[in-house]
């Protein structure tokens, strides 16, 4: 029987210095198919506003959209541990809201951990919902939610100040209780001094080489998108063209009828024509009979 990955392992992954992969999914097929693959720890990112929803930010997805999309995602995988996103403003109100709202991605959605953003000010959420038997990932650097403050998306950590915080959110989040923090958009050598002072995983994206792991968008790795390609990413394949050339295919064949053939067609025996003949005479007889 396959074992599920579970955070205890994640961290045993960093103490043996194993690279630790990490891949957002939102539905059940993509799921599958990282799961597949061998894909340790599989994210239900927020990210799915942008990328399957359609918004410019993250910061419109609800959580019913959330558990939503957690349920198909647990659905196609057995190995992987899922890790579901709170959303915007589903932890923040008060301690008692970001607990009903980490259960509901667990219970509801079948998650096996959760992730928030920030650092020392969801410290204390973070510490409580762990008490309460839920894994936590926390996630400092750029926070996409909080795009509406930093106005873009752009590297955090390259001034002192900015830095000197990143450093004290992750640990933080380590006193917290964390399995591991997503260190997003941050210099190489900021991400490899916060990789080398905490215990628990980082999984960098933007984040440089040096961190226990990487993670990366599903859409960005496999070239579904051809307009804009962060420079964090490399492009396994190009599906957006080979999408793009099969729908303009199908289209074609649709029009010069040559879809669907003979064979990828269903057909009577000869008991059951008898059956209907009165039924089908007018077809029967008619050019597309057989
Ligand atoms: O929502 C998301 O996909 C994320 C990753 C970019 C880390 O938070």
């Amino acid at each position: 029987m396959t074992r599920r990955v579970t955070v205890r392992d994640v961290r045993a992954m960093k103490a043996r210095g194993e690279r630790i992969g990490m891949l957002t999914a939102y539905d059940y097929t993509s799921s599958r198919l990282a799961d597949g693959a061998g894909v340790p720890i599989i994210l239900v990112g927020d990210s799915l506003g942008m990328v399957v929803l359609g918004h410019d930010s993250t910061v419109p997805v609800t959580m019913d959209q959330m558990v939503h999309h957690v349920q198909a995602v647990s659905r196609g995988a057995r190995r992987a541990l899922i890790v579901g996103d709170l959303p915007f403003m589903s932890y923040h109100v008060d301690v008692g809201r970001a607990l009903d709202n980490a259960a509901r991605l667990v219970q509801e959605g079948g998650a096996h951990a959760v992730k928030l953003e920030g650092g020392e000010v969801v410290a204390e959420t973070v510490r409580r919902v762990v008490d309460c038997g839920i894994p936590v990932m926390g996630h400092v650097g750029l926070t996409p939610q909080s795009v509406n403050t930093f106005g873009g998306y752009r590297v955090r950590g390259r001034t002192r100040e900015e830095a000197a915080g990143i450093l004290r959110d992750a640990e933080a989040l380590e006193g917290a209780g964390a399995f591991a923090v997503v260190l997003e958009l941050v210099p190489d050598a900021l991400a490899a001094a916060v990789t080398r002072r905490l215990s628990i995983p980082t999984i960098g994206i933007g984040a440089g080489p040096r961190c226990d792991g990487q993670v990366q968008v599903l859409h960005d790795i496999l070239g579904l998108y051809q307009e804009f390609v962060p420079k964090h990413t490399r492009r396994y394949a190009n599906l957006a063209e080979t999408i793009s050339a099969a729908f303009a295919q199908y289209m074609n064949d649709v029009k010069d009828g040559t879809f669907p053939a003979d064979v990828e067609s269903f057909h009577l025996d000869e008991a059951a024509r008898g059956e209907l003949r009165d039924l089908l005479e007018d077809v029967d007889h008619g050019p597309q009979a057989g």
